[in-house]
């Protein structure tokens, strides 16, 4: 998508309606996440509102965070408790924060926002280089399969039709660069509302290469946070790596 830069998908508007999204999955992946911490410290790459960092801050464990979107910071840091956690504003690529961490995770595929292979590889290996030597590195990421059912390598979903306003989802894909270009546009009296959102996906099993070129390995992988079998009719899986 020419002109596409990550932070345009999380402006003031979409910080507001981030602000109390829920997806349901976050007491059984605060649990999860909890157990891997131990005594902590943690680290959340793309910590936007803190669905899950705040809870998992609330157990006792010191959580910091990084995001590039000052809105999104924004809106945690109104939060109870979101002034007390130290977020950085940047690219969760570089992973530039200092010190080390017993738990990093990147979680709701959002490692998939890193726009390039090689940007997810500099990204494993920062996160390498921030674990400690008993440390974990967590990715939740959807499984592409569903690319598969897509006619024409594309997909338009009605969201909401509305006497004053229609909401479309409006996907493309790109099998031979593994992007997936989409917009939800919004149609209403106000005029016509855009909101852009690129990722480059990836198989756990190029997931699993990355890792081994940081020098991590995968110690475990689940179907969902409530550590479900990874088997082939997951949509979705819970990595572990370490060293
Ligand atoms: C879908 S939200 C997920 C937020 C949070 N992890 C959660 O689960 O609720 C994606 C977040 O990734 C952030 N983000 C996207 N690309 C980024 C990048 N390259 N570096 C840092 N943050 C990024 C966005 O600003 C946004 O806050």
């Amino acid at each position: 998508m020419k002109g596409y830069e990550p932070v345009m998908s999380f402006g003031e508007d979409v910080a507001q309606m981030y602000r109390d999204v829920q997806r349901g999955d976050e007491m059984a992946a605060v649990a999860f996440l909890e157990q891997l911490a131990g005594p902590g410290p943690a680290l959340e790459l793309a910590i936007g509102t803190g669905r899950i960092a705040l809870p998992l801050a609330a157990r006792g464990i010191r959580v910091d965070g990084v995001d590039i979107s000052p809105a999104m910071v924004d809106q945690l840091r109104a939060k109870p408790g979101g002034d007390q956690l130290s977020v950085t504003i940047g690219d969760f690529a570089d992973v530039p924060v200092p010190g080390t961490y017993r738990l990093i995770f990147v979680v709701w595929n959002t490692l998939f926002n890193l726009l390039t292979q090689e940007d997810q590889v500099r990204c494993f290996e920062n996160v390498a280089a921030h674990l400690t030597d008993d440390g974990s590195f967590v990715v939740e990421a959807l499984v592409p399969a569903f690319l598969y059912r897509l006619r024409n390598n594309q997909h338009v979903d009605a969201e909401a039709i509305e006497v004053d306003e229609v909401r479309l989802d409006v996907l493309r894909h790109d099998a031979a660069t593994q992007m997936l270009e989409e917009s939800h546009v919004s149609l209403s009296r106000a005029g016509v509302r855009l909101n852009p959102v690129v990722q480059r996906y990836a198989w756990p099993s190029e997931l699993d290469l990355m890792a081994r070129i940081a020098g991590l390995r995968l110690k475990g992988r689940w179907g969902g946070w409530d550590r479900e079998p990874f088997n082939s009719s997951s949509s979705a899986h819970v990595s572990v790596y370490g060293r």
